[in-house]
């Protein structure tokens, strides 16, 4: 008889990632998906651990399963990603009727762990080592990524794909759990890389978004030599069916201008460049141990714009770090008036367990002083957003049409003709209004209006010529 999994994911595209491996593989194993947690023998939830909300998120949903568990003491739920790796028993703890926890770095135990729970031997764990629980190898090798599972049925649609170049990492940022949750930074072989692109390719993508938590520092070394994300576009670049190429993202000291010059000079490569700074400040970005100071990281934006001048920069920011005075945070205004970012993702601070800023520093800004600054930056940033997004009316953009806006798919499911939204080669999201059949186009859109996150446009008709007829 086929089971049925319900999984829900939150985080960041890693997880979407390890959702689809995860699926993939339980599909092989006879598991089929359902959309409803009440529908499903097996319960899944790939959680996150990078700011406290995240977390308390995940255990309120956890909390709600007790009362279905005793009803029906069949039915498994499985905690997997970075809070089972952080967390580990404490999730046991906080809600013993949970049967799995299984680390992002395990994720391929996940079956056999049921088997396990099937079988009556109890309560199951699979989770890396610390790490400071052995040698750097040792450790590595107990963050294992099993990535040539794919499932097409996962995707955020069926032409974009994600595809995972590397994976953990070692910056030790002091403010993030990433390095403990995933690991030593490790590249995966471009071999391995390419086929699963050529069977991404195979299977309908059109988009492929490269994934590492720092993308450009991506490097592999084999028997010949050494190659890096530049050599690896060159590959990628290659591959028919793949029309888009992108990755994310991106750390401001590793963005060579070799790897510039080749996004340039590959089409395929979108101009779009995710380049988090996380702070305007020097005195901040040293307490966060970033690795470089604003005038390095101007001088990195200026390279971006002199090799690619047309393309669309993001960027995360941090507010309220331990320590930030009202002048640090005016210098992140003043980096977002400079940079004039496409878009930035703007978190308030949130105190991290076993990361350095939890151990040496004080979190010392108010929760009111790092929610007014979160508004103030956020303004500042829709601000140059709406300035520079007016300046695109007129024109006409090539977008991929990526299916009915939110907005259409709530009116009416099963309306034909319905507003669509799709996104250009720089990453801006445009919506227009069109027809489901066109989903998975690339269309030329004219862009008669826009707002700080959205353009507004319409299909370009194509000129007719008259024949004389
Ligand atoms: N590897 C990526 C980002 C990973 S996490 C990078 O280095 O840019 C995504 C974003 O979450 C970070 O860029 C940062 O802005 C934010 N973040 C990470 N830890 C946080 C914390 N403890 N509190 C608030 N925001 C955090
Ligand atoms: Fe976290 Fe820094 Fe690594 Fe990004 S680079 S994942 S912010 S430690
Ligand atoms: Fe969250 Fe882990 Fe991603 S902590 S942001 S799911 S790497």
């Amino acid at each position: 008889m086929t089971k049925t999994v319900y999984i829900k994911t939150v985080g960041c595209q890693m997880n979407v990632l390890d959702s689809e491996m995860v699926i993939a593989d339980l599909k092989r194993h006879g598991y089929e998906v359902v959309d409803s947690p009440n529908d499903a023998d097996l319960l899944l939830y790939n959680t996150c651990s990078i700011r406290e909300q995240a977390e308390e998120k995940t255990y309120s949903a956890l909390g709600k399963l007790r009362e279905t568990k005793a009803r029906h003491p069949d039915k498994k739920i499985g905690v997997l990603g970075c809070m089972a790796q952080k967390d580990q028993e404490i999730i046991f703890r906080r809600a013993p009727f949970v049967d799995m926890i299984v680390g992002p770095g395990q994720l391929h135990a996940l079956p056999e762990l049921i088997t396990k729970v099937d079988a009556g031997e109890g309560r199951q764990m699979a989770v890396s080592l610390g790490r400071k629980d052995g040698k750097q190898s040792l450790v590595a090798r107990s963050h294992e990524t099993f990535d040539p599972l794919r499932d097409p049925t996962m995707r955020p649609t069926p032409f974009q794909a994600y595809l995972r170049i590397q994976i953990g990492c070692d910056k030790f940022c002091t403010y993030c759990v990433v390095p403990n949750t995933r690991g030593p930074e490790q590249g995966r072989a471009p071999s391995e890389i390419v086929a699963e692109a050529r069977t991404l390719a195979e299977q309908g993508a059109l988009e492929i978004t490269l994934l590492g938590q720092t993308v450009n520092s991506y490097r592999h070394r084999g028997e010949d030599g050494e190659t890096d994300l530049a050599a690896l576009l060159e590959q990628l670049h290659e591959i028919d069916g793949i029309r888009r190429l992108k990755f994310v993202t991106s750390y401001p000291k590793d963005m060579s201008r070799r790897l510039l010059e080749t996004v340039r000079d590959l089409p395929k490569c979108s101009p779009y460049l995710h380049v988090p700074a996380q702070s305007g400040s020097d005195a901040v970005l040293r307490r966060m141990k970033r690795g470089y100071t604003i005038a390095e990281y101007m001088e990195m934006f200026e390279r971006i714009e002199e090799i690619l001048p047309n393309a669309a920069v993001s960027s995360d920011f941090i507010v309220g770090f331990c320590g930030e005075t009202d002048a640090d945070f005016q210098q992140s205004v003043d980096l977002v008036r400079r940079c004039r970012f496409k878009n930035s993702f703007i978190f308030q601070y949130s105190v991290r367990a076993g990361t350095k800023a939890a151990e040496r520093l004080e979190d010392d800004v108010p929760r009111e002083v790092k929610a007014q600054r979160n508004n103030e930056l956020l303004a500042v940033q829709d601000e140059v957003a709406y300035d520079d997004n007016q300046k695109l009316i007129g024109s006409t953009v090539e977008v991929l049409v990526e299916g009915p806006s939110k907005k259409a798919s709530k009116a009416d499911p099963d309306a034909a003709a319905v507003q669509m939204t799709g996104r250009t080669h720089c990453d801006r999201i445009v919506v227009f209004d069109g027809n489901r059949r066109q989903a998975g186009q690339f269309l030329d859109i004219h862009v008669d209006d826009a707002s700080s996150h959205t353009l507004i446009g319409r299909v370009r008709q194509v000129e007719l010529v008259s024949i004389g007829v």
